[in-house]
């Protein structure tokens, strides 16, 4: 199964995805992972792993081929976690990576923000309109997954998600806190999942029936 991170501009997709494939693998689920960025951070990141970190094949495939190439580069039995750029400026390589997604996490960032820009692009159009290219004819599994949430601040993120659930999108009741060791996620620099946010949204997509071993 492929897992996509997108949004529509800069919210903490890369970051999102290099620990939620560290994560996966920590809980034991074999994962690849896919650059499908022009910017290639997440694949830089990996290329220049620190011992230990990042033990998982990592594929850089910024294409609008992406749907057709993909596949083939993934093992049977692995989760592809794939990193998209942001699609306000690369929508056809987004599109593609849509076309053959089981689960999209849209990364919400929690700002007002944030979700006008989901509003502007719109974020469900967009996923709405790849529909007819999928073998299944239906729209991925879609999640929002609230990032950089301030520890202190608790009025905003609940009103931030009250609003996304009214307007109909599912939201993981996990939220990535703004801290430090995941604003320090670069090159050399090791990622140690266990016990993160991170490990409880995999609890959380487990117990959703999103993932299975
Ligand atoms: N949970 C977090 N806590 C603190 N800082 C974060 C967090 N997540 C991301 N950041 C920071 O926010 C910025 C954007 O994150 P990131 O590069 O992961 O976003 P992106 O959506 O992949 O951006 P782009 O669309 O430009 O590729 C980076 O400076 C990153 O370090
Ligand atoms: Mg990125």
């Amino acid at each position: 199964m492929f897992i996509a991170t997108v949004s529509p501009r800069s919210t903490g997709k890369s970051t999102i995805m290099a620990w939620l494939l560290h994560a996966l693998h920590d809980r034991g689920y074999p994962v690849t992972g896919f650059d499908a960025d022009e910017s290639k951070q997440l694949y830089r990141w990996w290329e220049a792993r620190p011992e230990g970190s990042y033990p998982f094949e990592l594929h850089l495939l910024p294409s609008t081929r992406f749907h057709d190439e993909a596949p083939r580069l993934l093992p049977d039995g692995h989760i592809g976690g794939v990193d998209c750029g942001h699609l306000e400026n690369h929508a056809g390589i987004g599109w593609s990576v849509l076309r053959i997604a089981d689960l999209v996490i849209v990364a919400c960032a929690a700002t007002n923000g944030d979700i006008e820009r989901m509003e502007e692009l719109p974020m469900d159009h967009f996923i709405d309109q790849v529909i007819p290219k999928r073998a299944d004819k239906t729209r991925p599994e879609t999640w929002v997954l609230l990032c950089r949430v301030q520890p202190s601040s608790i009025r905003q993120p609940k009103g931030i998600r009250k609003g996304l659930v009214e307007d109909g999108w599912n939201v993981f009741t996990t939220e990535i806190p703004a801290i430090q060791i995941y604003a320090s996620t670069g090159e050399g620099v090791p990622i140690k999942a266990a016990g993160t946010a991170f490990d409880e949204l995999v609890t959380e997509m487990e117990k959703r029936g999103l993932i299975t071993k």
